[in-house]
């Protein structure tokens, strides 16, 4: 695997060990990277903590991502203790259980700005964040994590669906606007996984089982092969790939029926 020796980066969207982020972590550790991990309030800090306890020399900083301070703060914290940022993994994801529960027609003016805030708009954010100390690094790649419902209708998905087509011509835009500055902006959209945002989503055992029957490879995906995906995208093994949403589903994004 392609190396990240040497290379600082910074991981939004570590619940617990089962988080698309945490995998993304492990790996990128393994490959050399040191890590910046978040939490999103005091409620996850102790996960976070104690998962990062295994990493070299991590910084652990709080981020809620509609908080621009926090954001602003996160980046200070980075530049003063790494000088400079080659990599971003964005994993952070939020609806109201209502907005994934409810007829798709009752979405609330406020859930829909709250998922698109969150789930959405925060890449801009971030990437604006991240591209003085990317510049400094001569370049750097920014990640995020999609998922089919962008294209596709899935029962109950809803309100995220419309979140995650918005946050795929997000990456593309950033990728526009970010590559002249050798900075990469991609998605991996991931098959379904048992995580903490899954079970928020009504009737998700039903989409992995329709998965496990349909999809090519008749089988869903899991965290640590999103994660061998996320290093191509990261390291130079992926340097001429930007503005893609690469499928990580066994094939199921092919499928007619
Ligand atoms: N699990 C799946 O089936 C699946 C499939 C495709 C894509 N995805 C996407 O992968 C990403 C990671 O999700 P996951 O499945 O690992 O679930 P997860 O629950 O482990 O991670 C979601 C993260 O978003 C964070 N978050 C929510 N609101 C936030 C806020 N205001 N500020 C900062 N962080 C906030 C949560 O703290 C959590 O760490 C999400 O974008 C999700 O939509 C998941």
């Amino acid at each position: 695997m392609a190396s990240l020796s040497g290379k600082a980066g910074l991981i939004v969207g570590v619940a617990n060990k089962r988080s698309i982020a945490w995998a993304v972590a492990q790996a990128a550790s393994a490959a050399g990277a040191r890590l910046a991990l978040t939490y999103q309030g005091e409620r996850l800090e102790e996960n976070v903590r104690e998962l990062s306890a295994g990493l070299t020399d991590p910084l652990v900083l709080p981020l809620d991502v509609t908080d621009d301070a926090q954001i602003a703060r996160v980046f200070d914290e980075l530049d003063r203790s790494f000088g400079g940022l080659d990599f971003v993994v964005h994993g952070a994801a939020y609806a109201g259980r209502e907005e994934l529960a409810n007829p798709f027609v009752q979405t609330t003016r406020d859930g829909f700005r709250m998922a698109l805030d969150v789930s959405a708009y925060s890449l801009i954010a971030l990437s604006r964040g991240a591209l003085p100390l990317m510049e400094k690094r001569g370049g750097g790649s920014i990640l995020t994590f999609s998922y089919l419902g962008s294209e596709r209708v899935f029962p109950n998905y809803n309100v995220m669906g419309v979140a995650k087509a918005a946050l795929e011509a997000t990456v593309r835009y950033l990728a526009a606007d970010l590559g002249p500055k050798n900075i990469r902006v991609n998605a991996i959209s991931a098959g379904p996984i048992k995580t903490l945002a899954a079970s928020g989503i009504g009737g998700f055992s039903t989409i992995l089982q329709v998965y496990r029957e349909r999809a090519p490879l008749r089988r869903t995906v899991d965290t640590s092969e999103v994660a061998e995906a996320a290093m191509f995208l990261l390291t130079d093994a992926g340097r001429a790939v930007t503005a893609e949403v690469l499928m990580v589903d066994g094939g199921f994004h092919g499928t007619g029926m």
